[in-house]
């Protein structure tokens, strides 16, 4: 038996991908470890989205190689791969920087990690596979054995057609693709047998979601998300991230409709200017914006509502980021994720003349994650006092204790609920932590009464 250890950075997709390739290599052998100190084969599955991401990749295969070049001195030996977004986008120079990576490969090709195992370890030297391959990737993966657990992942569509100005995303993992519904629906019935009781579908660009039908026609998110709530043992959908642009009058109403879908939306805004979000290329405006949460709210009131914000996009003013600030204090978000803005190379927006000072960013994302930290506090506040169904779905740090979450994502720690692993149970909630809430499970009589929200 051979050890894999595989490093994950970055979004929900890559973790899904990270545990197809786990799949993938089952068969060769390959069993999961730790960590890399007794590994076989290390991957590092890459996030280029923002400098910080792609540079943490160097500093880790500047630490593999020591301990590759250990192992060696002692006749043992290790494989390094780089996958994900930084393979993609700068494949050739981890070849060339770093001769201890053995394996270089795309998020569209993974799929061919074994014949390139099996090529550098026949024939020696640096394997590159950064195609778009014409054949379907997820036609050749296995099926799912380690995304498994309560709480489970299922990527329906890739790619993004929307060229933001600040992203990579298009050019890393290429056009819009989504996967048909038939092979989705196969793929959840499956993850439903090894346990899962909540799918997030997920998709760079999820609410264009558009395959092929189980009656050839293309059908929309909302559609798949209808049949996905007919799928056995599953009693919870999620999906993450989506463009407002998408946002369809019919996904809006399956908030309304569809049971299983969680009141919780991820809608990006990134800036409340309607100059930033025009140079930014969003194809919409802060009022579409607001309308669209409108409608939502109409559909679901109780919705959690949340967010990506950008601050410090070249040519932002002070006036443009006020406009955010007011946009965060009309809409009211649970939580919410808000960045810097980092220059990537190849974007239209790295070479624009009006960069922001560093400082400048520093003090406008203080403010604005000041703001977003009181309103998601003020959310959970609300929830004290409140019954939720929780999925319990691991456990917790104290014996006996387990964590689930709530209908609106927030983690929730139980004491005495080990035992309740993969179940929904109704827990009232008694108190309110930084990052989380803490309740006690309700009595077998308030239970059923409880379990509706
Ligand atoms: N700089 C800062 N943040 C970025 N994001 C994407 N590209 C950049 C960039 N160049 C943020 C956006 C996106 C999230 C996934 O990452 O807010 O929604
Ligand atoms: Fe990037 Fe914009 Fe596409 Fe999202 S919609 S992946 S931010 S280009």
């Amino acid at each position: 038996m051979k050890r894999l250890f595989v490093k994950t950075y970055g979004c929900q997709m890559n973790v899904y991908d990270s545990a197809r390739m786990a799949d993938l290599l089952a068969p060769l052998g390959y069993a999961a470890t730790e960590g890399p100190e007794d590994a076989d084969m290390v991957i590092l599955n890459t996030c280029h989205i923002r400098e910080k991401a792609a540079e943490k990749v160097y500093s880790e295969l500047g630490k593999l190689r020591k301990l590759k070049e250990s192992k060696a001195r002692s006749g043992g030996g290790m494989l390094i791969a780089v996958a994900g977004c930084v393979a993609q986008a700068e494949g050739e120079e981890i070849i060339a920087r770093q001769s201890a990576v053995d394996l270089v490969v795309g998020p569209q090709s993974y799929h061919r990690l074994p014949e390139m195992i099996a090529k550098v370890t026949r024939a020696g030297g640096q394997a590159l596979e950064t195609d778009f391959p014409a054949e379907d990737k997820f036609d050749a993966l296995p099926q799912q054995n380690s995304n498994a657990g309560p709480c489970a992942f299922l990527t329906v569509q890739e790619g993004c057609d929307k060229f933001c100005t600040f992203c990579v995303v298009p050019y890393t993992r290429g056009s819009e693709f989504s996967r048909p519904v038939a092979q989705i629906l196969k793929e959840a019935r499956h993850l439903a047998d090894l346990g899962a009781r909540e799918i997030t579908l997920l998709g760079q660009n999820v609410n264009a979601y558009g395959g092929e039908g189980t009656d050839g026609e293309s059908w929309s998110l909302a559609a798949l998300l209808h049949a996905l709530s007919r799928v056995e043992g599953i009693e919870r959908l999620r999906y993450t991230t989506s463009h407002p642009r998408d946002m369809s009058e019919e996904l809006i109403a399956a908030h309304g409709e569809i049971e299983k879908l969680m009141p919780y939306l991820h809608l990006p805004v990134q800036s409340g200017s309607d100059a930033v979000l025009n140079a930014m290329n969003r194809q919409h405006t802060a009022d579409e914006y607001r309308r669209i949460m409108d409608r939502v709210r109409n559909a679901r009131p109780d919705i959690a509502i949340s967010s990506d914000f950008i601050v410090g996009f070249p040519g932002e003013t002070d006036e443009d980021f006020e406009a955010t600030m007011s946009l965060v204090r009309e809409v009211g978000y649970a939580q919410a994720f808000s960045f810097k803005y980092s220059r990537r190379p190849g974007t239209p927006a790295s070479t624009a003349r009006k960069q922001i000072p560093e400082d400048v960013k520093s003090a406008r994302l203080e403010a604005l994650q000041a703001l977003l930290v009181s309103q998601q506090q003020r959310f959970n506040k609300s929830c004290e006092g409140r019954t939720l169904p929780v999925l319990f779905e691991k456990p917790g740090r104290k014996p006996g204790q387990a964590v689930g979450r709530s209908p609106y994502l927030q983690p929730v720690h139980v004491d005495g609920a080990e035992q309740l692993l993969g179940e929904i149970h109704a827990v009232r909630i008694a108190d309110v932590l930084p990052n989380s809430l803490r309740g006690s499970l309700v009595s077998a009589k308030n239970r059923e009464a409880a379990l509706t929200l």
